[in-house]
């Protein structure tokens, strides 16, 4: 069970920053990637479609031998994680702990501000998590929902997404909140954008490195690390042709995107 691959999902190509952690912190692991590129964006869904697409997609790989499974997706995070814990037989590790720990671990204000999709923000996910580890924690959440077509258009580094991340982080000019995480799989890719925006006063939560190191020790903890000295391998799937920002993502992460294959996902009952 240990040689068997992590399975990694995500609304569409985002999750491949939590692949590139991943591939950095367990290099021995086979990874099998599914982004869900026919029915992205999950960031203006209800719960009912994100739980239902998230549990297709993980009822597929698991049924393809994964030992665990991934959610390299906020949203999906946010809104599906207690169903899929529920229904599915192997575990299953979200971004959103793992973004919270680390906020809690480098705030020193005790204000810790997080950006998302709308359908994140919304579920008061991040919140949650955070005061139910601190009572006292104090939280500023905003949805931008520009931020992710920005990033697939390529403009990571371009005057129009610094003026709309301005107008959005607008609100932390007028607060002590000390530590930003970056509550959506895209938006590790706009780090160098935000720490130009904000300079060295805030502290950035990558959800990307924190759930890798999560899934590390998920895996110790279940016995199901790779055996050590292997090379582990990396298979890409998308549900639609992705577009150019496949190339995009995989440059600006260090993966070789060029065997991506076309997947279909089952209905749930098929
Ligand atoms: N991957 C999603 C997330 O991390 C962003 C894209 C979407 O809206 O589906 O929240």
């Amino acid at each position: 069970m240990s040689s068997a691959p992590v399975a990694v999902f995500d609304s569409g190509v985002g999750g491949l920053t939590v692949v590139s952690a991943l591939r950095r912190e367990l290099p021995g692991e086979d990874i099998l990637y599914l982004g869900d590129t026919a029915r992205v964006p999950y960031g203006g869904k209800t719960r009912q479609t994100i739980e239902r697409y998230s549990e297709e997609i993980a009822r597929m790989l698991v049924g393809e031998g994964a030992k665990i499974v991934v959610v390299a997706c906020n949203t999906a995070s946010a809104l599906a994680l207690p169903r899929l814990r529920e229904t599915l037989d192997v575990a299953v590790e979200g971004v959103i702990t793992p973004g919270v720990l680390a906020a809690l671990a480098a705030t020193r204000s005790g204000h810790v501000a997080v950006i998302g999709t709308k359908a994140t923000v919304g579920s008061g996910a991040y919140e949650r998590a955070l005061r139910s580890s601190r009572a006292d924690i104090r939280v500023t959440s905003m949805a931008c929902p520009l931020l992710v077509p920005l990033i697939e258009e390529g403009l990571l580094d371009d005057p129009i997404t610094d003026a709309v991340l301005a107008r959005y982080l607008e609100p932390l000019r007028e607060c002590d909140a000390d530590t930003l995480v970056l509550g959506c799989t895209h938006y590790p890719l706009l780090a160098a954008a935000i720490a130009r925006w904000a300079g060295s006063g805030l502290t950035l939560v990558d959800s990307a490195a924190n759930c890798a190191r999560a899934v590390g020790d998920l895996l110790d903890r279940s016995g199901l690390r790779a055996p050590a000295g292997r090379l582990g391998s990396l298979h890409l799937g998308f549900t639609d042709p992705p577009d150019r920002f496949l190339e995009v993502a995989g440059h600006a992460l260090g993966l070789d995107t060029a065997s991506a294959e076309l997947r279909r996902v089952p209905p749930l009952g098929q």
